[in-house]
């Protein structure tokens, strides 16, 4: 008998607790801990090399858009644009452990001074959060001794993710134009160790327990 009420609940009431059948109601309230978000949220620190490597046979930092020629200006570059797949080191040699890429373009966006529009992805290759991503979006003049940008978001581990980066220049050679730079990042983001579809089954077979526990024979 309880089978069969087990079997009648999975099919009249299948994942009740995510859709809605309102059709014009497109936005849903949810509770956060279907997406596997704990109520805590973490503040996580780390320290990574960014490897802008202009030169050589293997760059990793093109630019795809010259100055514009009638309007250059050597020392501003304004109207310059970069796309980079720039390596990301534990410590400052390139030689040191990749723990991830930075991908993305930085474009020269003031006339008056050397400075960067920068938006990219920092995606992890490695260890837990292997897979998982920040994004960084801010203003960074480059001269400047610090430097901070925004972190605008993440996946994976890193969703809901907001922070900063600082930054600070370890190595510039104007000659090569190849730079090395250490990024500070403080992110606040939640423990999401669990997948949703585990936190939702959990849910389920709770809901379920409770019910059959109550039921009235
Ligand atoms: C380039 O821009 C800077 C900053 O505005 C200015 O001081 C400099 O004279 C400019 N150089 C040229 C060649 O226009
Ligand atoms: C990271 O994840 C990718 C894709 O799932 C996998 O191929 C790779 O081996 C992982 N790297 C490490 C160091 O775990």
């Amino acid at each position: 008998m309880k089978l069969i009420i087990l079997f009648l609940f999975f099919l009249s009431k299948p994942l009740i607790f995510v859709t809605t059948q309102d059709t014009d109601d497109y936005m849903n309230q949810l509770d956060p801990k279907l997406l596997g978000l704990r109520n805590e949220e973490k503040l996580s620190h780390f320290k990574l090399y960014w490897h802008d490597i202009v030169s050589g046979q293997n760059p990793t930092s093109i630019v795809v858009v010259p100055p514009p020629p009638s309007n250059m200006n050597i020392t501003t570059a304004f109207g310059m644009v970069n796309i980079i797949d720039n390596p990301l080191t534990l410590g400052p040699d390139l030689s040191s452990k990749l723990v991830g890429r930075a991908q993305g373009l930085y474009a020269s966006t003031s006339q008056s001074e050397v400075n960067l529009l920068m938006a990219m992805n920092f995606v992890i290759i490695d260890g837990k959060y292997n897979g998982s991503s920040i994004t960084i979006l801010g203003r960074n003049p480059t001269l400047n001794k610090v430097r901070e940008m925004p972190v605008i978001g993440g996946s994976g581990h890193f969703r809901f993710a907001r922070g900063y980066a600082e930054l600070r220049t370890h190595y510039f050679s104007p000659k090569t134009m190849d730079a090395i730079v250490e990024y500070n990042i403080y992110v606040l983001h939640y423990s999401c160790s669990d997948s949703i579809h585990k936190r939702l089954l959990n849910f389920l077979l709770i809901t379920l327990g409770l019910y059959i526990l109550f039921l009235p024979f």
